[in-house]
């Protein structure tokens, strides 16, 4: 078994990453050493039943990030801190009785989301973005759609009015990009948050703030609008990646060619198959080792941190024997997590509902859609984390929109 650790970084996890996380795995085992941005040391879990020995385990593997013995060595600058906070009071990093009650009081309070009133949210926006592009013959279904549709729904669901979703949309895609205005868009988003919990407290709606303020575990405000700031965007890229993802996997992939003129089946194949192959959330950090123990062969002490390799975990041989495609309903994929800090149940229901409906509305909408360029040129963002196109160049004969003319 190899020791030397591997730098999780580099053009092999934009280009090739299946390749990469197999050859991982038959150098290093199932419990991978790497190296993170500036040399700081990590386990990278890409067994399957190591993953979920992690995942299963959350006393012994704690979500609690105040446990890294490499505290001491981070730099304040450290590109990774706003993904592996300290002491952030968000449900991420809350752990035991107090994480049941929060992860209780969010899923609650989006189990309650009405899936008719979701599905027309979801309908009219898309429509709206298609209207936009529908005249053009030509459009970057990630730029122009994916990438401005989840959060739209998202913020309507969670309570803010028609009229602020644009400018909520603006500053979600400013923060996530992490460029220059990335701090002025996410102080926009808490600004928005607080002003959307005081208005709720003075006046409870039908809508997920409301239902999270009425909550009777004791939760602050402030810690609301953490956990609020988290489903925003914890909710947002993953969805937009899904959709591109699954479009992308449709428009190049003979399998489904056919069927784009055709049933919407393939609908939900296409996005069963990328929860497989090429999931939105390839890799997710972290857990921290509350004592010394052994995983996979390999010793891990006291505090160190362990990232969870879902996509990794996905493709291991000891769960695909045969090495075939998955589709179909085998649900068993790490893409969601597992155990007590998975993605809640019903907000994966709410981001299937709000990706099948985006994608079906491209069908219907552009029917003879095609890619623009060829399938190889196509890109990923270079990130070891979240996996989804940079671009999603398509044609189409040019439609009028809904409410008229083309535009
Ligand atoms: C409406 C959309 C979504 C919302 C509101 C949402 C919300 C959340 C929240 C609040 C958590 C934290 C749970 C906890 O700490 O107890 C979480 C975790 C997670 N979510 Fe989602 N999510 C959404 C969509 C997605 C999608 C589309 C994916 C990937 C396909 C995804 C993958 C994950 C994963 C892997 C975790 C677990 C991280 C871990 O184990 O530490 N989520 N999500």
């Amino acid at each position: 078994m190899n020791s030397t650790p591997v730098p999780l970084g580099g053009p092999r996890f934009q280009t090739e990453p299946a390749r990469l996380y197999r050859e991982m795995r038959r150098e290093h085992g199932p419990v991978v050493p790497v190296l993170l941005d500036g040399d700081v040391p990590a386990w990278l879990v890409v067994g399957y039943r190591e993953l979920h020995q992690v995942t299963g385990d959350p006393v012994l593997f704690s979500r609690d990030s105040e446990l890294w013995n490499q505290w001491d060595s981070i730099p304040g600058d450290w590109p990774l801190l706003p993904m592996i906070g300290r002491k952030q009071p968000s449900i991420l990093y809350t752990v035991g009785e107090r994480h049941r009650q929060r992860a209780g009081m969010i899923s609650d309070a989006l189990e309650a989301v009405d899936p008719f009133e979701l599905r027309t949210h979801c309908e009219r926006f898309a429509d709206e973005l298609i209207d936009g592009l529908c005249g053009k013959g030509e459009a970057d279904l990630v730029g122009e759609y994916a990438m401005l549709l989840p959060v739209r729904v998202l913020a309507r669901l969670y309570g803010f009015s028609e009229e602020d979703g644009p400018a909520l949309v603006a500053a979600l895609n400013d923060m996530i990009d992490g460029r220059e205005r990335a701090i002025e868009g996410q102080q926009y988003l808490a600004a928005s948050m607080a002003a959307l919990l005081a208005e709720r407290q003075a006046a409870p709606a039908r809508d997920v703030v409301s239902r999270m303020l009425a909550d009777t575990s004791g939760f602050t405000p402030e810690e609301i609008a953490q956990d609020l700031m988290v489903m925003m965007a914890a909710g947002h890229q993953p969805t937009a990646d899904w959709i591109g993802n699954s479009l992308r996997l449709m428009l190049t992939d003979t399998r489904f060619a056919a069927s784009l003129f055709g049933g919407r089946n393939s609908v939900a194949e296409a996005m069963s198959e990328v929860l497989w192959e090429d999931t939105p959330t390839q890799n997710v950090a972290g857990r921290w080792a509350s004592r010394d123990t052994r995983l996979g062969g390999r010793p891990i002490r006291a505090g160190d941190m362990l990232l969870l390799g879902l996509q990794g975990a996905n493709d291991d041989p000891q769960v695909r024997t045969d090495g075939a495609t998955l589709t179909g309903g085998n649900q068993a994929h790490f893409s969601f997590g597992h155990g007590e800090h998975r993605c809640p149940f019903p907000a994966q229901e709410v981001a299937e509902v709000i990706a099948r409906t985006a994608i079906e509305v491209v069908l219907d909408r552009l029917p003879d859609i095609d890619l623009a360029v060829p399938a190889d040129s196509l890109t990923r963002r270079p990130s070891p984390w979240l996996r989804g196109l940079t671009s999603l160049p398509v044609r189409f004969t040019p439609t009028p929109a809904l409410g008229g003319t083309p535009t």
